[in-house]
């Protein structure tokens, strides 16, 4: 498997791994008003114009994308892995490859905005719990951090 820099046209395969991963995961903890608001968050061309000012990354093998990752600053986005590829270490790779990228800009800390569906993952690979937030539009999530 390999990491690499997102290209304008992983866009549509990019989004559509997000929705299906909503759809089948993410779904059991949020009702599905917030999952669509999610979901409009990921369109192919929102995708293209946040991969301006956000660092975003893909992993792939033989050709096919299993996940997905963005960070801009200290702030983590968007972790995403395929349904049937997770719990294979995948996204514990992508965060160590993040952490590595943003330490060596010198960057000390991450955090992250986690879904209550995410927060077991990133507790396990070290991020603390700040606080809970609750947003009309994206439900409850999980402000975490962590020293790098
Ligand atoms: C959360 C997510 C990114 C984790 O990716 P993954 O590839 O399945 O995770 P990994 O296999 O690398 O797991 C790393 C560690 O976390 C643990 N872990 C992962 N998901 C977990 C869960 N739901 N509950 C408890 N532990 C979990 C694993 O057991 C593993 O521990 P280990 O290394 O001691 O065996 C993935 O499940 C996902 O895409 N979820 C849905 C989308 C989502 O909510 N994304 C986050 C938005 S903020």
């Amino acid at each position: 498997m390999e990491i690499r820099r997102f290209k304008p046209e992983d866009a549509e395969e990019i989004s559509y791994l997000i929705s299906t991963t909503l759809r089948e995961i993410n779904v059991k903890d949020y009702p599905l008003r917030i999952i669509e608001n999610v979901e409009r968050k990921h369109l192919p061309s929102k995708l293209i114009e946040k991969s301006k000012y956000r660092d975003v990354f893909v992993a792939e093998e033989s050709g096919e994308i299993l996940g997905t990752i963005s960070v801009e600053g200290d702030v983590v986005f968007s972790v995403f892995i395929k349904s049937n590829y997770q719990r294979k270490g995948i996204g514990r790779k992508m965060i160590e490859y993040i952490e590595n990228n943003t330490k060596d800009k010198g960057i000390k800390t991450l955090r992250v905005s986690s879904s209550t569906t995410s927060f077991e993952f990133y507790k396990k690979l070290g991020y603390r719990k700040i606080k809970s937030c609750t947003h009309k539009l994206y439900g409850e999530t999980i402000l975490m951090s962590k020293t790098i």
